[in-house]
């Protein structure tokens, strides 16, 4: 093969830069799922994590490498990781997702996830996707550019991952079932956490806190990933302004921003100066971002610190930061405006011109019948009316062997009946069921209109799309108007992602190539709504040529 293989890359922090100086082809990696207590707002409880870590190890890979992850399960837990953003090239049996690519690793079980990181370089994340176990089993990609390929941006002095997510005091598998039990929202989370850390909190003395320790008049690359479950978020920095210049490890033209906005299942790499003269100490916050008032969230603010070095070390003296309230709503689209493909000769935007399927898809709440809930009913989700039910075998493997029975691939292209989505709803919510699939001929082109409903309440969602990139070429609050509203598509340099929030009461439109055969799953990335249904699958056919079809699974597949 000529090419090194290195095993395993979990060494101590201190090899790393030497390792990543390596040019490697196929890095080794083990996971193994254990259970470990964890303190945090004074509340000790066991986790599931990799490697006893939380966050979990970073994974580093360069562009074009094989990467192979053992992952042996401990838990008690059935369990499956998604490398979330990998495009999976031919490889949908290393995706993830649970009953939708492959079936469970179960406890006492392995499987090791096999891929190559092929025209991708930046942030992407890993993370459980199965139950509601993502909350603590996740952690960073790092996806370096080939060897010798500088980034378009300045050299950064270092480079930090900074992972925000969610803690409960209490196990979370038990308030999503408590909450699937009676039929209502689960409870919110606890704090919000910066690299585990929610920071000081009230009733609770600190438990240690995000630190970043900078040497004045440098650049840092901040590697920033919403690994929350259920909560967009905003993230600034106290008088530092932070300068994009990637979201989704697709590179962007670079703008300076005090605040970013960012979706669980999203990723976004800033450049961060260390300008201030004086030195100090500058407060980093992530609080949530929800313009539906009736919807309730955590309200806490995960605080951190950016520490001069040489400052004193009081926390009395930290420059305080203030992130919009969470109903900031013009704050946050004016971010998401702000984003442009970098469309460079090297990294040019290739937004699909001609469109072969042209769809329409409702996301939003809604209920369903349940005798034993509260009110005789539930809260459910859904997509052009069909809140989707995950099959019990996994459905790349029915779609590769040709088992019958397992899905339809009659998911409607339009919503089954035409009303004002963002209006009075009507009387009737309740969701159909369904484990029905759209089919795409291999290499056709897509253009996807997500629109969001009032049922219940008009709610933003971060749509994330597995196995493609795509480019969100246009945006707009109320309903979307086929006539009008595609003259005002970007389709020059759209900002590509894998992630893209669906305003509350708007829709977004996306467009992508079918490039990828095999089964993709399209989910709300609000993990409460991908319980409640807001979920399907594309199933894409093989092409014809040699490189077009999807590979044989691999012997240690799990079975169901
Ligand atoms: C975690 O702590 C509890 C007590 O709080 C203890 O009973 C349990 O054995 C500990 N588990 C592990 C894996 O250390
Ligand atoms: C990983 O998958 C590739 C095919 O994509 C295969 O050639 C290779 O042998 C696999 N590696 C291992 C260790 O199974
Ligand atoms: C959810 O919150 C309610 C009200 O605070 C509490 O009684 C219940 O125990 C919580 N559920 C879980 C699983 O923590
Ligand atoms: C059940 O009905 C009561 C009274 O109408 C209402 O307050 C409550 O929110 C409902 N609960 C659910 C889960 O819909
Ligand atoms: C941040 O950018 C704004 C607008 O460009 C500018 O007014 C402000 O001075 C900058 N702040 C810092 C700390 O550089
Ligand atoms: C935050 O939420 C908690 C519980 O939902 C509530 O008691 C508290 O008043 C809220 N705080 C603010 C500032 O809204
Ligand atoms: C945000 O909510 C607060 C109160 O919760 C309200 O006073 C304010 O007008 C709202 N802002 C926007 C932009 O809707
Ligand atoms: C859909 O299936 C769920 C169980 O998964 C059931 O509770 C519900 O009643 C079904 N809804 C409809 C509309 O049939
Ligand atoms: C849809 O409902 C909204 C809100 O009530 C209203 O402003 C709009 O005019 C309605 N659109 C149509 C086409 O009826
Ligand atoms: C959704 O499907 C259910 C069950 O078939 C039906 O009663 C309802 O009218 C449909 N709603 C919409 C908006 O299509
Ligand atoms: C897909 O179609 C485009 C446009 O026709 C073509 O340039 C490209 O080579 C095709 N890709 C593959 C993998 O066949
Ligand atoms: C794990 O998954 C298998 C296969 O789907 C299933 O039969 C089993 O009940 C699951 N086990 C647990 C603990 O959920």
């Amino acid at each position: 093969m000529g090419c090194f293989s290195l095993r395993p890359l979990l060494l101590l922090a201190f090899f790393l830069p030497l390792l990543l100086l390596v040019e490697c082809r196929v890095r080794h990696y083990k996971f193994n799922v254990v259970r470990r207590n964890y303190t945090r707002l004074c509340h000790s409880k066991p986790i599931v994590t990799v490697n006893g870590l939380f966050p979990g190890p970073i994974l580093y890979a360069r562009e074009d490498d094989n990467v192979l992850v053992k992952v042996t399960n401990h838990v008690n837990y059935n369990v499956t990781i998604h490398w979330h953003g990998v495009r999976q090239l031919r490889t949908g049996w290393s995706d993830g997702p649970a009953y939708i690519t492959q079936c469970p690793i179960r406890p006492g079980q392995s499987y090791t996830y096999n891929f190559t990181v092929t025209g991708q370089r930046g942030t992407l994340f890993w993370h459980a996707h199965i139950l509601w176990l993502r909350v603590t089993l996740h952690g960073a990609i790092v996806i370096l550019p080939k060897l010798g390929v500088p980034y378009p941006f300045p050299k950064p002095h270092d480079e930090v991952v900074v992972l925000l997510g969610e803690w409960w005091n209490s196990d979370v598998e038990a308030v999503i079932n408590e909450a699937l039990a009676s039929g209502r929202a689960p409870n919110v989370s606890d704090a919000h956490t910066i690299n585990g850390y929610p920071g000081p909190m009230p009733g609770c003395p600190s438990k240690g806190e995000f630190k970043l320790e900078v040497d004045p008049g440098k650049t840092y690359l901040l590697r920033i990933i919403n690994a929350a479950l259920n909560e967009e978020l905003f993230f600034g920095v106290s008088q530092h302004n932070l300068t994009v210049v990637e979201v989704d490890a697709a590179y962007v033209k670079p703008f300076s921003t005090n605040t970013i906005v960012i979706s669980p299942g999203q990723t976004t790499n800033v450049l961060l100066h260390t300008n201030q003269g004086g030195g100090g100490r500058f407060m980093v916050a992530a609080s949530t971002f929800l313009d539906t008032m009736i919807v309730a969230v955590d309200n806490a603010t995960a605080t951190g610190v950016v520490h001069y070095k040489g400052t004193t070390d009081s926390v009395a003296t930290t420059f305080q930061v203030s992130l919009p309230s969470r109903n900031s709503t013009n704050e946050a689209n004016k971010f998401i405006e702000s984003l442009h493909s970098l469309n460079s000769k090297e990294y040019p935007a290739a937004v699909p011109q001609r469109i072969d399927h042209s769809l329409l898809f409702t996301v939003g709440l809604g209920i369903q019948p349940c005798p034993t809930c509260m009110n005789g009913s539930r809260a459910a989700a859904s997509i052009n009316n069909i809140s989707f039910v995950l099959p019990t075998t996994a459905l790349l493997q029915a779609h590769y062997f040709n088992v019958s029975g397992v899905f339809t691939d009659d998911f409607p292209a339009k919503p089954p009946v035409a009303f004002n989505y963002t209006g009075t709803p009507p009387t009737n919510i309740v969701a159909a069921n369904g484990t029905r699939l759209y089919r795409l001929p291999f290499n056709s082109t897509v253009e996807l209109v997500l629109q969001d409903t009032s049922f219940i309440a008009p709610e933003s969602h971060p749509v994330h799309l597995h196995g493609f990139n795509f480019f969100a070429v246009g945006h707009g609050i109320g309903n979307f108007d086929p006539k009008n509203d595609p003259k005002k598509y970007n389709l020059v340099d759209a900002v590509e992602r894998n992630t893209i929030g669906v305003p509350s009461g708007g829709w977004t439109a996306i467009r992508f190539r079918a490039d990828n055969p095999g089964v993709w799953f399209m989910h709300c990335h609000l993990e409460v709504h991908t319980t409640w249904g807001l979920k399907m699958a594309f199933i894409v056919d093989d092409g014809k040529g040699p490189n077009q079809s999807l590979l044989p699974p691999p012997s240690d597949l799990p079975t169901c």
